[in-house]
């Protein structure tokens, strides 16, 4: 089997489902639950054995150390953190709790149980950690994308969090010999996405007909890829990955959050056509502080070494997803009321 940290959340949801769906290996599932976390998401595994679901904190060790002592797993996938720049920015000190002190427990404990392991399963083993382009910085317009080597220059607290725990898993495998290999990739978009982040938030907003709120020009460009096409880039990270390695996962899909809202907006006016014309909503408001202007992925290494290209278009991924948005009103009235209005309302009302 193979435990997976954060499997409620939006990548993690579609991983474990999509692992489900392609392999025989079954899963144990850590998630926390916090406000990102949603059981709405694995409701299709309900009743498959293959699927362990626990509750708990990556940072509570002896929960850890028990699910490893008692599952033996051959592979720790770990998607578990505070993930939305945003609240960063309001509230720090959740995202090194998660992101770094609780990266170290999962490490530490994953470090004891791989020393108890004999030595062909030792070989074996993986320590997957799933991380993200923004701990490179920020790129210039005419800047060449971000490889394996760009040095790290995270520039906000969710970003540097992102960058300590990277750092701590490359020096498990420097100085402790942990096979871990890092995954680090561009902008996710696709279903069970947690609606705080730009594209769940626009058709939503969309369809309440309330103000799209896009953060100073709107010209600050992130690389999409469809969130199906990331979780087979770490399946095969996970089976064919050089332990040690990092590898850059991007959709090569370069576009300014304009460009993106607009796509939705037209998407939206061709499925409801009486609400028709969307783009009218678009508000500009303040910026985030400290805005990344643009990130933009190279995923030579992943495609050299493992073969891997994302599958997904992004006019055919946006309008998949904004249709899947439509088709499971239910899932977005859980997600979006209590903590999710008081979010809106602490990071939009004096914008
Ligand atoms: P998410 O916020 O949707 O989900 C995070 C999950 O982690 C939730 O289910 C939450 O309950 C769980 N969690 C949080 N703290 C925990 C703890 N202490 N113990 C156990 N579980 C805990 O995040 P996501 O967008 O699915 O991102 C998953 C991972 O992928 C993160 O590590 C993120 O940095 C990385 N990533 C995300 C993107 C993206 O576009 N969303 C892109 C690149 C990398
Ligand atoms: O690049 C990978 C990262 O992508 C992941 O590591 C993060 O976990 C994930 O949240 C995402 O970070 P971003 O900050 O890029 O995503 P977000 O959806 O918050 O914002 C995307 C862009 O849209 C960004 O430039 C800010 C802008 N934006 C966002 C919101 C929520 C707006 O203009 N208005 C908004 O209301």
């Amino acid at each position: 089997m193979i435990l997976v940290t954060g499997g409620a959340g939006f990548i993690g949801s579609n991983f474990v489902l999509d692992w489900l769906a392609q392999e025989r290996t079954p899963v144990v599932n850590l998630d926390y639950l916090t406000y990102a976390g949603n059981l709405d998401n694995l409701s299709a595994l309900s009743g498959d054995e293959r699927h362990t679901f626990i509750q708990g904190d990556i940072n509570d060790r002896a929960l850890v150390a028990r699910l490893l002592r008692e599952h033996q797993p051959g592979a720790v996938v770990h998607f578990a953190a505070e993930s939305h720049v945003d609240r960063s920015i309001h509230g720090p000190a959740d995202f090194v709790h998660t992101n770094v002190i609780g990266t170290f427990s999962l490490l530490e404990e994953a470090r004891i149980y791989w020393c108890s392991l004999k030595e062909s399963e030792k070989a074996r083993f993986r320590f997957l950690h799933v991380s993200t382009d923004e701990v490179y910085g920020s790129l210039g317009p005419d800047d060449p994308p971000f490889t394996e080597t760009t040095p790290y220059a995270p520039n906000s607290p969710y970003a540097a969090s992102k960058a300590a725990s990277d750092h701590l898993v490359r020096a498990y495998h420097h100085t402790y010999g942990l096979p871990v290999i890092t995954t680090n990739c561009s902008n996710n978009y696709g279903p069970y996405q947690f609606p705080e982040k730009l594209v769940p938030l626009m058709v939503l907003n969309a369809l309440q007909r309330r103000p799209l709120p896009v953060y100073g020009d709107g010209r600050n460009v992130r690389d999409w890829l469809y969130v199906t096409d990331h979780c087979e880039a770490v399946r095969l990270a996970l089976k064919r990955g050089r332990p040690g390695e990092t590898y850059n996962i991007g959709g090569n899909a370069e576009k300014t959050n304009l460009e993106v809202v607009k796509t939705i907006c037209a998407i939206l006016d061709a499925l409801r056509p009486d609400e028709a014309p969307h783009e009218e909503l678009i508000a500009f408001v303040a910026d985030r502080p400290g805005h990344d202007r643009r990130y933009a992925m190279d995923s030579g290494k992943i495609r050299n070494e493992l073969g891997w290209r994302p599958r997904e278009r992004f006019d055919t991924g946006f309008r998949k997803t904004v249709e899947w948005y439509l088709d499971h009103m239910p899932w977005v009235d859980n997600v979006a009321s209590g903590a999710y209005r008081s979010w809106i309302d602490t990071n939009y009302k004096n914008r």
